[in-house]
């Protein structure tokens, strides 16, 4: 079985958001789509460790925020890479209203949002899948929605290339040092006139 087959999967990005008491809080997600249509249906998965997803199973309650291909690679690292648990995401955060049911969506760099009410829950193991009813919906802009292979190839910063090691060999007499990735055999130091034994080769971060 070749399980790279996986990644033939195309997805979307959302930031998905939940409220309990005083406190917002939200995560990105790509695992929301609409599974029925009479009667209408969307589900999540949420990962089982996600603070968004206790929020979830307490309240039965979240907002689907539908993030557009400007959203800067910042939006997926602020809602993507840290806990509600540990920090207040919504403290220092400018882009965001509340919806009707009282639970906040992201409008910045969204195209539209979704108010939905839990039906089910079911224990993956890893996550958990919420189905749910939808109780509001909004369009925000006809912006194109951003996809998970966009956020993969344009908006995810690329590991910077491992810079090439140049290689020099240098006359331990004298210091003079010679460019190049080998030292010929009979090489003469031009400035103590000593052999090539007498030199060390040195790589140096290009
Ligand atoms: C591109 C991307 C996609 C993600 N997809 C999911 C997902 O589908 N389900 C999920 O539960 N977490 C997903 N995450 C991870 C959560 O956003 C992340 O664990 C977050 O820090 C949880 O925050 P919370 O503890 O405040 O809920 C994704 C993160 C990124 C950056």
């Amino acid at each position: 079985m070749d399980k790279t087959a996986l990644y033939k999967l195309g997805y979307g990005l959302y930031v998905l958001t939940a409220r309990e008491g005083d406190k917002d809080n939200g995560c990105i997600i790509n695992t929301a789509i609409q599974v029925a249509s009479d009667p209408l249906r969307i589900a999540i998965s949420v990962i089982n460790a996600n603070y968004t997803c206790d929020m979830i199973k307490r309240t039965g309650q979240f907002n689907i925020s539908c993030l557009t291909q400007s959203a800067p690679f910042g939006t997926f690292s602020h809602f993507g890479f840290s806990s509600g648990r540990d920090t207040d995401k919504f403290a220092d955060w400018s882009g965001a209203q509340r919806a009707e049911n009282g639970i906040l969506y992201v409008s910045d760099n969204t195209n539209g949002y979704l108010s939905c009410r839990v039906l089910s829950s079911t224990d993956l193991g890893s996550h958990t899948l919420f189905v749910a009813e939808l109780t509001d919906a909004a369009v925000l802009s006809d912006e194109i929605s951003v996809t998970y292979a966009y956020y993969q190839s344009d908006i995810k910063p690329k590991p910077r290339p491992k810079t090439q090691k140049k290689v020099v060999y240098i006359c331990k007499v004298c210091g003079y040092v010679y460019e190049g990735d080998q030292l010929p055999e009979d090489f003469i130091c031009p400035l103590c006139h000593h052999t090539a034994d007498d030199f060390e080769r040195v790589e140096l971060d290009g």
